[in-house]
């Protein structure tokens, strides 16, 4: 199944996430044997105006493990045109000549779909704006729990931290809205709780969803439990304890044997660097999928059947 542009969840069927899962399952054995499906005659251009370590490098790693190139601009504010006032469109126009793809990540909501309107070439959203989507974050993030908790439907999954601007949990609540029996809970501060656009979603699918502002009565009944950052500059009250939203060892014990502790990454203090080592603690295996995902996304937007 081609892809044109990744902008968004909801473009994704269940047929083609399936499709996806497996193209990823073939990726990770490229890459084993060192990668190569051989794109040597493709170029794929990283365009980010926001900085980034996993989405930029992981797709600079995807494009060269198939044996493509890869051009790129790491503050595309400063070290673009656009310091000089050239627009969007423009740009993308302008560098849609030069390659095959372009990875964006873009300030502005709704950036993403801006440059496709444009550009001849497919683009990836790769985070646009506070409030967006990071689709393919919330791809490799699905990959993860499926291979991880071996199924998709009768899920309870928990979404923790600053979930208003939360680009990676939106885009994650989309695709977890197309399967069976998916119980979600967004347990944030009040002033960063998920967007009623997400909670309308959710509805019009039938999904259940319950609201709330502490992890502790949850951490027993969860499979997933989705750690995010709160920043304290985004809170009413600056004081505010927020070690209710915090993981550590004792919150862990809580835990399902089998749950397991995600996060896209980069973390602050909200998850405790003593419960790496647990085997619940997914989230490094969840950055590493992000390059066979990746991988697997761009095969998926070169090859022609
Ligand atoms: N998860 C994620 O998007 O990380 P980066 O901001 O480092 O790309």
């Amino acid at each position: 199944m081609k892809l044109k542009h990744i902008l968004e969840s909801q473009q994704f069927t269940v047929p083609m996430l399936m499709e996806l899962f497996e193209r990823t399952n073939q990726m990770k054995k490229i890459v084993a044997r060192g990668g190569t499906r051989d794109y040597h005659n493709k170029i794929m251009c990283n365009l980010f105006y926001q900085p980034s370590t996993r989405t930029r490098f992981s797709f600079e790693s995807a494009m060269h493990r198939l044996g493509g190139s890869v051009i790129s601009t790491e503050q595309a504010t400063e070290f673009s045109s656009e310091i000089k006032g050239e627009m969007l469109e423009d740009t993308i126009q302008i560098i849609s000549n030069y390659c095959d793809a372009i990875v964006l990540r873009h300030g502005e909501e709704g950036g993403a779909k801006r440059a496709a309107a444009v550009s001849p070439v497919p683009i990836i959203n790769a985070g646009d704006g506070s409030g967006g989507q990071h689709p393919t974050q919330a791809l490799l993030d699905l990959y993860t729990i499926f291979n991880e908790c071996h199924s998709l439907d009768g899920l309870s999954v928990a979404f923790v931290g600053a979930l208003d601007y939360g680009r990676t949990a939106r885009s994650l609540a989309y695709l977890l809205s197309k399967f069976e029996r998916v119980k979600l809970y967004f347990i944030a501060p009040e002033e960063t709780q998920i967007k009623q656009d997400i909670l309308d979603h959710l509805e019009e699918k039938n999904v259940s969803y319950e609201l709330a502002n502490s992890t502790q009565s949850f951490l027993s009944k969860v499979n997933v439990l989705y750690q995010t950052r709160i920043p304290r500059e985004r809170l009413l009250n600056q004081d505010m304890d927020l070690s209710p939203f915090y993981i550590d060892s004792a919150s862990l014990q809580k835990m399902k044997s089998d749950s397991i502790v995600m996060h896209p990454l980069p973390r602050s203090v909200e998850i405790n660097p003593v419960i790496d080592t647990d085997p619940r603690a997914a989230y490094f295996r969840q950055a590493q999928n992000g390059l066979f995902v990746r991988m697997a996304l761009l095969t998926m937007l070169f090859d022609t059947d």
